[in-house]
């Protein structure tokens, strides 16, 4: 049967080989600390949950919801995004969407034609660059390094990549790496993209992970007319929300204006309830967040003093729900992955699946209980590899 050639492009399926481990692992009875999904698995809290079932008696609960969203929760973001970050938005700047990879992959045909470039990272979360060769767009991969923090150096892009590409894509706070951009980079790269005509995504997945107490950033605060800015956020990870897929798109009204327009001929709005369930997230006060975020930073700092007496090199952050370490030398990321599996039962991620630059990687999430965290660390002795 002939099928889409671009879908052949995609290569092998990176997670595919340590899950098939895990599998086999598992059907043999073992014990599994798995380290590598970034599926928090934190409880929801009650009162979404609450809303979620308490909704389904409100009237048309079950027909097709808006296109856009339902009013209420783009009112809802408007308000996060006036108290949280002190930028303005109207509703036509702001798109409910079915997890924020919806939004991700779908603003690829809404910005581009078939054969423009996509400028993002490598390494980075794997959607960005499945998604431009589904579409048949051509991504343009930038390095991001240690050195510079995994913080691209935009005066190293060719101009080639940028007179070829309309989107820039970022993602901080980082997944993989955890790295948090500053204020002065995101002020640089909203002046680089604006300068040439570029859309600028910022996925802040991540966005309130960070460490407690710290203020979160949005790309508009460096963008308030909101010229070529867009955000793609996520009910997800700061709610444990990952199974609702619930998020939202905001910034530049022509491109979320063009996002609705792919939007609505391919699919529908969000089920109402988790909409309303998502309405009732955001208005959960800032100390459930603070609760979120203390417990990712004791888990990140158990996880680091392990892995510093383990020897193993890790790039310290304080975001994300991700550690980024280097693999032992001698060996490659999927054998060093594999290892751990077999003799620890342990799963941590390779960093190929982020990209060619995650060879030398290997990625922790820390979304498992602390103690469990330190139960799979504990046995990850290099030496005994
Ligand atoms: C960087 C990044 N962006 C987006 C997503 C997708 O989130 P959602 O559940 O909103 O689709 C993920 C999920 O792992 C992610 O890591």
């Amino acid at each position: 049967m002939k099928i889409n050639n671009r879908i052949a492009k995609l290569g092998e399926y990176h997670f595919k080989k340590i899950d098939d481990e895990k599998k086999e692992f598992l059907r043999s009875g073992k014990k599994i600390i798995d380290l590598g999904i970034g599926d928090p698995d934190l409880p929801v809290h009650p009162d979404i949950l609450k809303e979620l079932v308490d909704s389904l008696s409100v009237k048309d609960f079950n027909k097709y919801p808006p296109y856009d969203g339902l009013e209420e929760l783009k009112k809802q973001i408007i308000k996060y995004y006036k108290n949280t970050y002190s930028v303005k938005l109207d509703l036509d700047e702001v798109l409910v969407l079915i997890g924020s990879k919806e939004g991700i992959s779908n603003i690829i045909p809404a910005v581009c034609n078939f054969g423009d470039g996509i400028i993002m990272t490598d390494p980075s979360y794997p959607v960005y660059e499945t998604a431009a060769n589904l579409w048949g767009a051509v991504p343009y991969k930038i390095p991001l390094k240690e050195k510079n923090k995994f913080l691209p150096e935009l005066n190293h892009i060719s101009d080639r990549d940028m007179l070829k590409s309309k989107i820039f894509i970022i993602n901080y706070p980082n997944n993989p790496t955890g790295a948090v951009a500053n204020e002065e980079f995101y002020k640089d790269i909203v002046k680089f993209c604006a300068d040439r005509d570029i859309v600028l995504c910022n996925d802040s997945a991540y966005n309130e992970i960070i460490e407690e107490n710290r203020d979160p950033i949005s790309i508009l605060q460096y963008d308030r007319d909101k010229k070529n800015c867009i955000e793609f956020g996520t009910m997800s990870k700061t709610y444990n929300m990952t199974g609702f897929r619930i998020g939202y798109a905001v910034g530049n009204r022509g491109v979320i204006k063009a996002l609705l327009t792919i939007k609505s001929n391919l699919d529908s709005g969000q089920f109402k309830p988790i909409q309303y369930a998502a309405i009732k997230a955001l208005n959960l006060d800032r100390g459930y967040i603070n609760s979120i975020r203390h417990i990712y930073d004791e888990r990140r700092k158990s996880a680091e003093v392990i892995l510093k007496n383990k020897n193993i090199e890790f790039f310290k952050t304080t975001g994300t729900f991700y550690i980024w370490c280097k693999v032992p030398k001698n060996y490659t990321t999927y054998e060093f992955c594999s290892e751990v599996l077999r003799k620890h039962g342990i799963v941590v991620t390779p960093g190929y699946s982020f990209g060619n630059l995650g060879y030398e990687y290997f990625r922790i999430a820390l979304t498992k209980d602390k103690f469990i965290i330190e139960e799979g660390l504990n046995k990850f002795d290099i030496y005994n590899l």
